[in-house]
């Protein structure tokens, strides 16, 4: 009788272990409700002659939480800034351009606990109607091009005055 009660729990072990090995992969970054009425830091334009056209071709609109507006200042982000690349399709009616159809929605949220590997942001990607990340790139793709703005504490844009 012995024998199988040491076996059930050695396999439970092993099942608890699996399961809080399993249990944390990635840390998530959620979609920012209401982002677009943030305070709006600048627009930008991405035509087809450049080589980003195809993943973030279209106009794109950068937001940032109360939070965020402090750290653009210091070039310096405190644990929960959250920014915002909001694209849209590029419509143009007799040259004259606008925005369309939303393509996707890019966010960077500062924690430095959670995010300690990719200089303390998180990265992640929903395309448009999404509310849970889907990006084509993983988040160290992100980083990476991120990280060369590292001493702007990987932001690229700036708040104009
Ligand atoms: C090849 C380089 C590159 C890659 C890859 C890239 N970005 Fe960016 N990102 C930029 C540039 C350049 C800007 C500034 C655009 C501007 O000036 O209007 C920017 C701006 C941003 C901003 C606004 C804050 C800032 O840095 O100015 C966010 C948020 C953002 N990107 C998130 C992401 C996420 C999430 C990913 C991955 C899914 C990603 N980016 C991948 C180059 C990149």
């Amino acid at each position: 009788m012995r024998l199988p009660l040491v076996i059930t729990l050695g396999a439970m072990a092993a099942l608890a272990w699996l399961a809080s090995s399993h249990a944390d992969p990635q840390p998530t970054v959620d979609y920012p409700q209401g982002f677009t009425r943030w305070t709006h830091v600048t627009t930008g334009l991405i035509g087809p002659g450049n080589p980003a056209y195809a993943h973030f071709g279209g106009f794109h609109d950068v937001y940032a939480n109360a939070k965020a507006i402090e750290g653009y200042g210091a070039a310096r982000f405190a644990d929960g800034a959250v920014l915002v690349f909001d694209v849209h399709e590029a419509k143009t009616v007799q040259d004259a351009a606008s925005p369309g159809a939303r393509r996707l929605v890019d966010v960077m949220v500062k924690d430095r606990v959670r995010f300690g590997s990719t200089g303390g942001w998180g990265f992640a990607e929903f395309p448009a109607g999404a509310r849970e990340p889907q990006g084509l790139q993983p988040a160290n793709a992100c980083y990476s091009c991120h990280a060369t703005r590292e001493k702007q504490d990987h932001v690229f844009t700036r708040l104009s005055d």
